[in-house]
């Protein structure tokens, strides 16, 4: 399981500090929340504040796993992944053409994903799958962190997972919104290659937040 605290959470007043602690313990990625106040009800940060945590994610090797929920994501591309991002997933109900979108976002040499809200079906995904590296499915409504999970994204999680399972090169899966040590077990047994966790990572103790998810994912046979 990888594990991808989202710095959403994090104490901007010390926000590469407080990243530090999650990488310190362990944490695989680092994840970017960008949000416009359009496509979702909040703003948080865009491309400068990613910029100052570049140098971190280099010192510990980690990539970072950029989400942007902003309207007309094309115009920002070039600017996150000059910013770092290893990876960039834009919203599917954001792009009327995914397609050349997601070109676009592999030709700047970054994975490319797509996110999917809870009311978004998994049928939209249908024909640009195979040409995914990573899809994102939103187990809260984007805006906002330290909502509650939405029960019913395991089921997606597991359906998603038979989806994708014919082709060639699967893309990852990745579950974003109200992921705790709770849920991380059902999530990762149906299917789920990545966790975003915000609250449950920032909030409290960092270095025992992160071992409690290991605990929780870890199968003894
Ligand atoms: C929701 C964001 C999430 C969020 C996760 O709009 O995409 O990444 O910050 O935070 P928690 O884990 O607190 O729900
Ligand atoms: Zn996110």
């Amino acid at each position: 399981m990888t594990l991808a605290p989202s710095v959403l959470a994090a104490d901007f007043g010390r926000l590469a500090d407080h990243a530090r602690q999650s990488l310190d313990a362990g944490a695989d990625w680092l994840h970017i929340d960008v949000m416009d106040g359009h496509f979702v009800p909040n703003i948080s940060f865009g491309a400068p504040v990613m910029r100052g945590l570049a140098g971190l994610a280099r010192e510990f090797d980690v990539p970072m796993d950029v989400h942007l929920m902003i309207e007309d994501p094309d115009t920002f591309l070039e600017d996150f992944a000059e910013a770092g991002a290893a990876s960039i997933t834009v919203h599917q109900e954001a792009c009327p053409h995914l397609h050349r979108t997601v070109q676009a976002i592999q030709a700047l040499g970054c994975r490319a994903g797509v996110a999917l809200n809870p009311a978004t079906p998994l049928v939209m995904l249908e024909d640009i799958a195979a040409d995914l590296d990573l899809v994102l499915v939103m187990s809260v409504n984007p805006g906002f962190g330290g909502q509650t999970f939405i029960p019913g994204t395991v089921g997606k999680v597991r359906r998603l997972r038979e989806m994708l399972s014919g082709l060639r090169e699967r893309p990852l899966i990745e579950v974003d919104g109200g992921v705790t040590p709770d849920n991380a077990r059902a999530l990762v047994e149906a299917g789920a290659d990545v966790l975003v966790a915000g609250s449950a990572v920032f909030k409290g103790d960092v270095a025992r937040n992160v071992e409690a998810f290991r605990q929780a994912t870890t199968f003894r046979a």
